[in-house]
């Protein structure tokens, strides 16, 4: 009896430790002086993004980069070990991104998911906010090897799961049907609604997932994010969700929750719209410079036709 205890015991502690490098952590200490003022800013910035007098004019929903990037068992934004973390994230930087055709900074990448999940304009590089930002991310990696990335702007924790998945999920998804649509939204009512709302408008600490709010404000990521691209938005909701319970659904579950969730309105992205006017915006460094989305084209990219998919049901 006893030796199985402690056989039990001993598995725990080696699951633990096993899990808790695989989820990364922050370091223990902040730096000092300035760099660690810089790096609690960007931590409370991460965890406040709409909200925050310095980045919520730049934002156009009701999320914060922790609603993607979620928070580990340290309480701190980006440490989860799902998809999207941002452990190792700046060992990765200057890399390659094929969307912008260009190499990337650590700041361009973090300040053009303003433009995409939050729904807003790119913060200027080197201005208080866009720096904090990428100081708290990078000291998340601080003592971790360089792994520069020729393909992807993201961590190496993150850079194949999103490629291997992608593809895995984009051969499901590419066959869906009106049956799928309906699969997903029994799960969605099952599984999500309960914390993200019945309608997606989310409630008080969970974020919601479309529409808009009764302002008419829009409250979640806009067509350009990469949640809205079918096969991404199913590699991020199997790997992290329901909160807690990462890794649970089946892939055609995946499949077609994010189906439902990803036909339902969303704004319409247009890069332009990103971007402040050329003398303010200082180097935007992207050679594509045109670039627009709608749920329409997003499920088009996939073969799909979203009123065949939705049941004709016309949206917007
Ligand atoms: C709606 C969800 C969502 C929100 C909110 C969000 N992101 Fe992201 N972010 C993503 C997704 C999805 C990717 C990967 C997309 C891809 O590679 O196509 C990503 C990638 C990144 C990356 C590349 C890092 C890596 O290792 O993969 C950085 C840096 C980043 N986001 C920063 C931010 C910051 C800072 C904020 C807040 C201002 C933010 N994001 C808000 C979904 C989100
Ligand atoms: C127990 C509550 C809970 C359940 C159940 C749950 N979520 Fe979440 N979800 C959250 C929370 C909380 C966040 C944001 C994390 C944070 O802010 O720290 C989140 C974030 C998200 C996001 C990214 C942010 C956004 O609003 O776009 C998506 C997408 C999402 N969830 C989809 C789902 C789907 C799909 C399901 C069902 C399979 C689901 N969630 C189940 C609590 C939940």
């Amino acid at each position: 009896m006893k030796v199985k205890k402690m056989n039990i015991a001993l598995a725990m502690t080696v699951t633990f430790i096993g899990t808790s490098l695989l989820a990364g952590s922050a370091p223990k200490e902040y730096p000092g002086g300035e760099l660690g003022k810089m790096v609690k800013l960007g931590e409370a910035i991460l965890n406040t993004t709409d909200t925050h007098p310095l980045t919520k004019n730049l934002v156009g929903d009701k999320l914060q980069c922790k609603s993607c990037h979620l928070k580990g068992s340290d309480g701190k934004p980006g440490t989860g070990d799902g998809i999207g973390t941002f452990i190792g994230t700046a060992t990765a930087f200057p890399a390659y991104s094929k969307r912008e055709k260009t190499v990337q900074s650590l700041q361009d990448r973090i300040n053009n998911c303003f433009m995409r999940s939050m729904n807003g304009k790119r913060p200027i590089v080197d201005t208080k906010a866009s720096m904090a930002m990428a100081t708290y991310i990078t000291w998340l990696s601080q003592g971790m090897p360089m792994k520069m990335d020729a393909k992807r702007p993201c961590s190496p924790k993150n850079s194949n799961r999103w490629a291997k998945n992608a593809k895995k999920f984009a051969k499901i998804q590419r066959k869906a049907t009106h049956a799928n649509y309906v699969h997903g939204q029994k799960l969605f009512e099952a599984k999500c609604a309960m914390c993200h709302g019945q309608n997606g408008e989310g409630m008080g600490a969970f974020p919601g997932l479309w529409g808009k709010d009764a302002k008419g404000k829009w409250i979640a990521y806009n067509t350009g994010a990469g949640l809205s691209k079918l096969n991404k938005g199913a590699a991020w909701v199997q790997s992290n969700m329901p909160l807690g319970q990462g890794n649970s659904l089946k892939d055609q579950e995946a499949a077609d929750i994010m189906l439902y969730v990803d036909a339902q309105p969303h704004a319409d992205f247009n890069l332009q719209k990103g971007l402040f006017p050329r003398d303010k915006m200082g180097y935007y460094n992207s050679k594509v410079l045109k670039e627009t989305h709608s749920v329409r084209s997003n499920f088009k990219q996939f073969g799909l036709n979203v009123d065949t998919i939705r049941g004709d049901k016309k949206i917007k």
